[in-house]
């Protein structure tokens, strides 16, 4: 199938609901985001065929998702910036505040469970913390460089690493809450918390990969801007 000959990084961008099915099955498209659909499933030892037919069904289905199908490559820098701001930024800002007042009131009111998640409203309000200050620098200073079309080797280096660092909070996170698996008789705060989970977690990964490998790569050159000195 033509699908698990297409990268991770594109496929978990181009098809709504796909960074959800990947994470579930444990691939990191983040990190690896140019290895193939075949060699990620090879790697975990997984049926190619079953989760190819699983993602060309997302493919078809008519979905009312906020994340477009666009090939982000093909696409004018200026619109891909535009699109993380309003899309990421924006939503993350919206999410967080809300996910650590129902991580703190969980842990406060269930912290005799075996299963309740302590720590993980510090945890949400250090991600915040760090993600404002991320997404600060980007906005004022990264953006507007890629946007004019210069390529700072700099700042984009510190900014992937900090993206590592983003995915480290993400394992941390996923280890305090049992991979947000609510647990059998959790009320409705605890089930709302580990479902706004999940979309925090899948629109931090797609918000990465899109800057890792659409947006943080210089355009690929024309001949007509070859110097020459190639040939
Ligand atoms: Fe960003
Ligand atoms: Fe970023």
């Amino acid at each position: 199938m033509e699908i698990l000959n297409r990268s991770l990084s594109d496929i978990a961008t181009t098809i709504p609901g796909a960074s959800a099915l990947l994470r579930q099955l444990d691939i990191n498209f983040c990190n690896q985001g140019m290895v193939s659909l075949q060699q990620a499933l090879e790697h975990k030892g997984l049926d190619p065929e079953e989760v190819a037919a699983g993602l060309a069904e997302l493919e078809m289905t008519e979905h009312h998702h906020d994340d477009p199908a666009i090939d982000w490559g093909k696409e004018p820098r200026m619109k891909l910036i535009g699109h993380i701001l309003e899309r990421y930024h924006a939503r993350h800002r919206e999410q967080l505040p809300e996910l650590i007042f129902l991580a703190a009131k969980v842990e406060r009111v269930h912290s005799d469970s075996a299963n309740c998640p302590s720590g993980l409203a510090d945890l949400l309000r250090d991600m915040s913390h760090e993600l404002e200050s991320h997404m600060m620098k980007e906005e004022q200073i990264l953006f507007p460089m890629l946007a004019g079309g210069i390529y700072p080797n700099g700042p984009i280096n510190v900014m992937q690493d900090e993206h590592l660092e983003h995915l480290e909070a993400i394992n941390r996170l996923c280890s305090l809450t049992n991979n947000m698996k609510v647990p059998a008789g959790a009320c409705n705060s605890w089930r709302s918390l580990y479902l706004g989970l999940q979309t925090l977690v899948d629109d931090l990964m797609r918000h990465i990969t899109l800057e890792n490998y659409f947006l943080f790569v210089p355009p690929k050159a024309t001949s007509s801007d070859c110097c020459g000195s190639c040939q």
